[in-house]
């Protein structure tokens, strides 16, 4: 399926993923608009690069518009492209700007679609999670899902208020995970093991883990069991890091800490 001529604005790491997914189906004559020198390296046939706003032909008309700016920028750079409303939808991937808050920077018209995708879009393994605003048709609708799952699995709600704790598990989840994979590199280290050995079994632990979990139909909870022996070494490691003081208590704690941040930082 050709994807239709898109507006993306921001073509940074996120951008640039998703501009990449895109690729992969094909991408109907679309432009990116990103005013760091390195974003013209993703120019090509079906893609023209600008460094501003202003630049962009008056004839260009996208059927999406994709928001993948900095939160920070929102401001300044969502009202650059508001004469879209009304005849494209704006897809946003920032973090905790909110379809309310961007309406007011792109006129209360503005079909917008928000999303909150995760890191691992990169090697296209990523999940968003998408909220459509009043006004989003189907085929709109239909459109942002296709640009979304260019960088993996994609799940939408209703209620946008459920981005909070979204944020909180998947959106900033890939950092949990990577610290795991720090903490058991450390610890194998202390325990006598050579430190690119250390790496090795920490890194590839985690990623063969994250495999088998993406590819097997059993719940993680019964993969946790099956390589739990009664007695066993993970049992012992387990009775640590399950004791109710311990990871349960903490995981509750870094998630509400975390969909706490995400509704104070929203606007
Ligand atoms: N990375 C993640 O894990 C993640 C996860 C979920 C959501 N997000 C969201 O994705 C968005 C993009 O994040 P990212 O990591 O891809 O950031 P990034 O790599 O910094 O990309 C943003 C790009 O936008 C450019 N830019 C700045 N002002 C602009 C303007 N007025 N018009 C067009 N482009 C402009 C930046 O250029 P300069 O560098 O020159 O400023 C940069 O190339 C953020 O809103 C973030 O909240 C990211």
């Amino acid at each position: 399926m050709t994807i239709q001529s898109i507006l993306l604005v921001g073509c940074g790491r996120m951008g640039g993923a998703m501009l990449a997914g895109w690729r992969e189906r094909s991408l109907a004559a679309s432009i990116a608009v990103d005013p760091a020198p390195e974003a013209e390296q993703n120019a090509g046939a079906d893609l023209r690069v600008v460094a501003n706003a202003s630049a962009i032909p008056e004839s260009f008309s996208p059927a999406a518009v994709v928001l993948a700016v900095k939160p920070q920028n929102a401001a300044e750079t969502l009202p650059l492209h508001a004469r879209y409303a009304g005849r494209a939808v704006f897809l946003s991937i920032m973090a905790g700007r909110t379809i309310t808050g961007m309406q007011a920077l792109l006129g209360p018209s503005a079909a917008i679609v928000r999303a909150m995708p995760n890191t691992p879009a990169a090697v296209r393994q990523g999940v968003t999670v998408a909220c459509p605003g009043t006004g989003v048709t189907p085929a709109q609708r239909d459109l942002c899902d296709a640009l979304l799952q260019a960088i993996g699995k994609v799940a939408w709600v209703t209620d946008e208020a459920l981005l909070d704790p979204v944020t909180a598990v998947s959106g900033s989840g890939p950092a949990y995970v990577f610290l795991l994979a720090e903490l058991m590199e450390q610890e194998a280290i202390r325990q006598g093991l050579p430190a690119d050995l250390a790496r090795l079994l920490a890194r590839q632990t985690v990623a063969g883990s994250g495999t088998l979990l993406a590819t097997s139909a059993e719940e993680s909870t019964a993969l946790r069991v099956a390589v739990t022996s009664p007695g066993g070494t993970t049992k012992a490691a387990l009775d640590v890091l399950m004791a109710p003081d311990a990871w349960p208590a903490l995981m509750e704690k870094a998630i509400a800490a975390a969909t706490i941040r995400s509704r104070e930082l929203a606007g």
